[in-house]
């Protein structure tokens, strides 16, 4: 069977580098088209930069990279250094990267490969805020349609906010983007912080990273080494989530998950809750199911499928 195509939509981030890195060890289930960095845990011009550092780590400097938005549709961006260090990269020493971005701006990417690919064969894969998913819908509202699917990396409900008590990061950034997106009628896979606080790197999990013996295994080791401190501290989790390779590995093996398929309404107004995704888990109003809401995952299987993934890079 072919690969799946898919672009990975991403605001690197230690745990969007680990699904990238995933997702570049797959070649044969995963083709990834390009690669388009938007504003989040760190401001664009980091991001884009990180994406390329990445890309040269796994040795793939032939997929392109693409700088997106550098801010949300409509408020000021809000990053997340406390997190992911001043780089957004912190924790392993990489060397900056020489591949070139490419000049077209990353929604035109997603624009233009969503016309010129077969309607129903591109998977989007956002891992960070919705910006420029929406604003590519925005511009382009004829590419909805055309979408396979859209697994993404956002929201929360019974782990409740990660950036504020009711909102998890990715769409607090962006809230209106994110409603966007979820009204867009696509069919919509969601991997919130309910299922991603279950996928942590515990010392045994990391030690099978740094025991891979290898650039990239040492690299992820590093990296989440850095960025476990922030959720030790605010949860006393026992190692960094990883929140993005969950989108990665849904792709790979989605039986490795389990959810429901509900509706999921955002929150754009109340200041108290604003990002909030108010998930109807227990099918409590009429609204339409526009969202696979996934709440579990099978711990062991994910980490032994992205270590022996991490493993062929
Ligand atoms: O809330 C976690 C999400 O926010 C992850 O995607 C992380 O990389 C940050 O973007
Ligand atoms: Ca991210």
């Amino acid at each position: 069977m072919a690969p799946r195509k898919i672009i990975i939509d991403t605001d690197p981030g230690q745990d969007d580098a680990v699904a990238i890195l995933m997702a570049l060890a797959s070649p044969d289930e995963l083709e990834v088209l390009g690669i388009t960095a938007v504003a989040g845990n760190v401001p664009l011009p980091l991001t884009q930069k990180n994406a390329r550092i990445v890309l040269e780590l796994a040795g793939r400097t032939d997929i392109p990279v693409f700088a997106g938005c550098d801010a949300p549709m409509k408020r000021p961006l809000v990053t997340a250094e406390h997190v992911h260090g001043k780089t957004g990269l912190d924790g392993p020493s990489l060397p900056d990267p020489t591949m070139p971005l490419q000049d077209k701006h990353g929604v035109d990417f997603i624009i233009e490969t969503l016309r010129s690919e077969p309607p129903g064969t591109v998977t989007l894969c956002p891992l960070g805020p919705l910006t420029n998913i929406a604003t590519a819908f925005a511009t382009a509202p004829d590419i909805v349609d055309r979408v396979q699917q859209i697994v993404l990396m956002g929201g929360a409900y019974f782990e409740v906010g990660n950036i504020t008590p009711a909102a998890e990061f990715n769409i607090y950034v962006d809230p209106e983007a994110a409603a966007i997106v979820f009204e867009s009628g696509i069919d919509i896979v969601v991997l919130p912080l309910d299922v991603t606080h279950k996928a942590l790197v515990t010392g045994p999990r990391n030690i099978a990273f740094r025991a891979l013996g290898t650039p990239a295994g040492e690299a992820v080791a590093a990296m989440t080494d850095f960025f476990e401190r922030f959720d030790k501290e605010k949860y006393g989790s026992d190692g960094a989530p990883l929140h993005d390779p969950c989108v990665t590995a849904y792709l790979l093996k989605p039986e490795l998950f389990s959810g429901r398929h509900i509706n999921v309404e955002i929150e754009t107004v109340s200041e108290l809750t604003l990002g909030m995704t108010v998930a109807d888990w227990w099918g409590i109003t009429d609204r339409a199911k526009n969202a696979t809401f996934i709440g579990d995952l099978d711990a062991d299987g994910f980490f032994a499928l992205l270590t022996e993934r991490l493993g062929r890079l």
